[in-house]
């Protein structure tokens, strides 16, 4: 029941490249700048350099927030899920449903302890160790596979436990690390869609092919009736 159901690969057929990807910012609705919600603050950070940041639209069906974007010839589905933080593999893996997408094209964005402030590391799959948005990821889309931008937030220091840590906002100081720390995570978001498309590029032909069937399908893509035309039970 998919958007792109019954349509061709977008580019599969031309080259390697992944036709759609998800990307997605984990974090707890109502607690935007809290150190646990950075993914989202990310998610804000891509939409806003792809320039479609007023693009964010409520999708009941899917329990999140959703920009349906392009990057080079990669149509990207950037996602915010409006469950908590420990259910909101349920919304992740709706909208994989809903467009299409596998496992190990949804890229998840979240918080990691384990390095500080100012740190971020792609991580291809694996074990949730013990982030709780995650470790709904995989249950809901039972794999592990989904690949990772792990922003770093650094440990509590003192008396301060780890869930006080996570759920409180980044002081005044660590606010001016995060802002370099979103350009640099975007920065490896668009490295990421455009080592895609590189592949593509060593064969012209198709990839010219593959944009004009790209023009075609645009429209479908970008319809505002697609959410009526694709309800889920
Ligand atoms: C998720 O977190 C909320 C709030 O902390 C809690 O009430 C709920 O029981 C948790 N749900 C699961 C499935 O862990």
């Amino acid at each position: 029941m998919n958007l792109l159901s019954g349509l061709p690969p977008l580019l599969l057929s031309a080259c390697n490249c992944v036709s759609v990807l998800q990307v997605v910012g984990l974090g707890n609705p109502g607690m935007e700048g809290t150190r646990h919600s950075v993914g989202m603050a990310v998610l804000g950070a891509l939409a806003a350099r792809l320039g479609v940041a007023d693009r964010w639209r409520g999708d009941k069906h899917v329990s999140g927030e959703v920009i349906l974007s392009e990057v080079q010839q990669t149509d990207v589905v950037l996602l915010r899920p409006r469950l908590l933080m420990n259910v909101s593999g349920a919304s992740v893996a709706k909208a994989a449903a809903k467009y299409g997408i596998k496992a190990e094209d949804i890229l998840l964005v979240h918080d990691e302890l384990d390095k500080p402030l100012g740190k971020t590391a792609l991580k291809h799959g694996g074990s949730a160790r013990g982030h709780n948005g995650v470790r709904s990821c995989v249950d809901c889309l039972q794999t592990d596979v989904m690949p990772r931008l792990r922003i770093g937030i650094g440990r509590p220091t003192g008396k301060t436990s780890v869930e006080r840590h996570v759920l409180s906002r980044f002081t005044a100081e660590e606010q001016k690390v995060l802002d370099s720390v979103l350009v640099q995570s975007v920065d490896l978001l668009l490295s990421q869609l455009c080592w895609q498309d590189s592949q593509c590029a060593s064969s012209p032909a198709g990839g010219r092919q593959a944009a004009a069937q790209k023009r075609k399908e645009r429209e479908r893509w970008v319809s505002p009736a697609e959410d009526s035309a694709s309800a889920q039970s």
